[in-house]
């Protein structure tokens, strides 16, 4: 048997995962599961191997990308790939993937869980109750607003967007959506209705962006935006947070431009803890878990190193990005 191939992964894993792949490759990882490889590894690592498996906040750009005169795949734990630099992929023949599909029902049950976090004030509620200030109760206590037979608007309406269209029928809400395209099959199924994107923010009780980051949607949630939405509309990002003016939606929700928000993605991750949004009784804040359910994330994981496995043995990748 010839020489083994290599592999980095840049986020601990169990080692289980890697036991389908043991024939075939020596794989390192970094040692820890939540704080980040330090730059200076990640290029070491990808001089030296023929995969890098990546995580969302592992910037992967030329300078990584040239590095390393064997490396032959990324193949990155997300949906969303604009941590990588397509172009300089392309140019340096290298492979890169993502994990689309199998994270779409559990990113819509986060979106919905977060939405009705936000409209029913779940977090504020429980806040209430353990910091003892309970006392009684009275008619509008912690009062929020209803989300069944409201109007809700997806920006981004792909798989994720149609997921949670689905829900959203569920709750017998009025269906709006703005994406690139057409989504015919969400119009069937959900009767979902295209409109412009300046009709969605205007009118929707519900905003919901699911857009992906690209130089067309970047800051898309600007200050005229927010200007242009419902002073009782919630806002809800599982997204990027860079398709949000951050401190536009901070005056909005400051001001009461607009109801309130519910925050998985920010701009800088971790989000600093001295950022204003942590000031905001109505933001509603959790650190992008959109895919985050043990069942999902096991799912990606292994379509990951499937998708490494394939083109490491000359088959095509499962979920490859075409640029
Ligand atoms: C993705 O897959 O892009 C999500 O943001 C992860 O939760």
């Amino acid at each position: 048997m010839g020489q083994k191939h290599r592999i980095y992964i840049t986020r601990k894993i169990d080692e289980q995962f890697l036991v389908p792949l043991a024939d075939i490759a020596d794989i390192s990882m970094w040692e820890s599961k939540s704080e980040p490889v330090p730059r200076e590894i990640l290029i070491e690592k990808a001089q030296e191997v023929d995969a890098l498996f990546t995580v969302l906040s592992d910037k992967i750009d030329e300078e990584v990308l040239a590095a390393g005169p064997s490396l032959k795949i990324v193949a990155n734990l997300a949906v969303g790939f604009d941590n990588i630099d397509l172009t300089a992929a392309k140019k340096h023949d290298v492979i890169v993937t993502n994990t689309p599909d199998v994270l779409s029902e559990t990113t819509a049950d986060l979106t919905w869980a977060l939405l009705m976090a936000t409209a029913r004030r779940i977090v504020e509620a429980s806040d209430y109750l353990r910091a003892g200030k309970w006392q009684d109760w009275s008619p509008f206590l912690l009062a929020g607003t209803d989300v069944y037979q409201k109007k809700i608007g997806i920006v981004g309406m792909g798989r994720i967007g149609s997921a949670v269209a689905k829900r959203a029928k569920g709750f017998d809400m009025d269906i709006m959506y703005h994406n690139r395209s057409r989504n015919q099959a969400a119009e069937e199924a959900y009767g979902a209705a295209y409109v412009s994107f300046d009709e969605l923010i205007e009118t929707a009780d519900y905003i919901v962006s699911l857009v992906p980051l690209t130089n067309e949607t970047a800051e898309i949630f600007n200050e005229a935006a927010f200007a242009k939405m419902k002073s009782s509309a919630i806002f809800v990002n599982v997204s990027r947070g860079a398709v949000v003016d951050e401190t536009a939606l901070y005056n909005a929700l400051k001001n009461k431009t607009i109801a309130a928000a519910g925050l998985d993605v920010f701009a800088k991750e971790p989000l600093p803890l001295d950022h204003p949004f942590l000031k905001l009784d109505n933001a509603v804040l959790i650190p992008h878990i959109g895919s985050a359910s043990i069942e999902t994330r096991t799912t990606m994981i292994e379509l990951c190193l499937q998708n490494i496995a394939n083109v490491l043995t000359g088959k095509e990748a499962l979920t490859e990005v075409k640029g």
